[in-house]
């Protein structure tokens, strides 16, 4: 793993696959560079270093056999505990053993650490797991952008002018209060729309919408919300997987009312409704990366709509966070 990393990335949890893509057959997957497997065993989820302790090969590339993971190369098999419980052709085993990474299960996600010592499993945003709403998972291909750029654009309110035009905003700006409360435990922004959306997708949706959300949970997650008069119209949590340098696998967790419609329209309509905008930001993330290459580590400005940015850049540098709140004018 690399030096490079933010401390709070570096030491945090990161879902590596959905609990339901975890089987029979060995899940190759990356986190900061890191090769890792994912296998079942006794019907629970198992996560190694994808690396055969003999000669290296990944053993995401063998399968899995009574609750054992075989290397595709001389077949020694490793159990759950890393341990090298048979070497084929040989009544002998050597002491050695995988390393095993820790495993939590949470919002139907399969979690791991990479830090010598894993620190306790974060609180995760009250919305994901809410039995009174309709949840949806979408998971989203690797995509090129740096991890914190990634998170920031989320949050950010201003781009989908630029970005997005006329999806989720139109071009009749309105003034809108904006509180912000930042603090150790992340930051939040609370836009006071009391309108009709602008947007075509929100209006299509919504009715007249009081408030939309922005909110950080360090390291890796951002979360928008959007309440009408009806209550919560839907809300996106992305979590942000760094795989490598400039690679992020995000994880979309979208939760709504129940009601209204069938939960499969909502969930076909949903991620109809939102590839063309994630194509938007994936394009603008992956020119960010590469207009980086010219100048390598720059200091960015921060502007007066920069409400979590700099929230996102200190928390996951372990850098303080001191309490701050205060409210401020945007017309969006
Ligand atoms: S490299 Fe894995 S068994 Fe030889
Ligand atoms: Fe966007």
């Amino acid at each position: 793993m690399s030096e490079a990393w933010p401390v709070a990335i570096a030491q945090g949890w990161h879902p590596l696959a959905a609990l339901a893509a975890v089987g029979s057959k060995p899940l190759a997957r990356r986190l900061m560079g890191t090769p890792i497997v994912l296998f079942l065993s006794s019907g629970k989820p198992v996560a190694m270093l994808d690396r055969c302790p003999h000669r290296a090969l990944k053993l995401s590339d063998g399968c899995v056999r009574g609750g054992t993971i075989a290397c595709p190369y001389h077949g020694w098999r490793f159990g759950a505990d890393g341990r090298c419980v048979e070497v084929p052709g040989s009544d002998e085993v050597p002491d050695v053993a995988a390393r095993v990474l820790p495993v939590e299960v949470r919002a139907g996600l399969v979690w791991t650490c990479l830090a010598e010592k894993p620190p306790l499993f974060p609180r995760l945003p009250a919305l994901l797991d809410d039995p009174g709403l309709d949840h949806f998972r979408w998971l989203v291909a690797p995509t090129r952008m740096r991890l914190l750029d990634g998170i920031e654009n989320m949050l950010d309110p201003v781009h989908p002018h630029y970005v997005h035009p006329w999806f989720l905003r139109g071009p009749a700006r309105r003034a809108m209060r904006v509180e912000v409360s930042l603090g150790p435990d992340g930051g939040e922004a609370i836009y006071h729309e009391h309108a009709r959306a602008t947007g075509i997708v929100p209006r299509l949706f919504e009715g007249k919408r009081l408030v939309s959300i922005g909110r950080y949970f360090p390291p890796t997650i951002g979360q928008l919300e959007f309440r009408t008069e009806r209550g919560l119209s839907v809300s996106l949590t992305a979590i942000f997987v760094p795989e490598d340098e400039d690679l992020v696998r995000p994880y979309a967790l979208f939760a709504t009312r129940k009601g209204l419609a069938p939960a499969w329209l909502k969930r076909w309509v949903l991620k109809a409704f939102n590839l063309p905008l994630l194509r938007q930001d994936q394009r603008v993330l992956a020119g960010q990366v590469e207009a980086l290459k010219d100048w390598g580590a720059v200091d960015f400005a921060i502007g007066p709509a920069d409400l979590l940015g700099p929230t996102i850049w200190r928390l996951a540098n372990g850098r303080p966070q001191p309490p701050e709140q205060r409210t401020t004018t945007l017309y969006l």
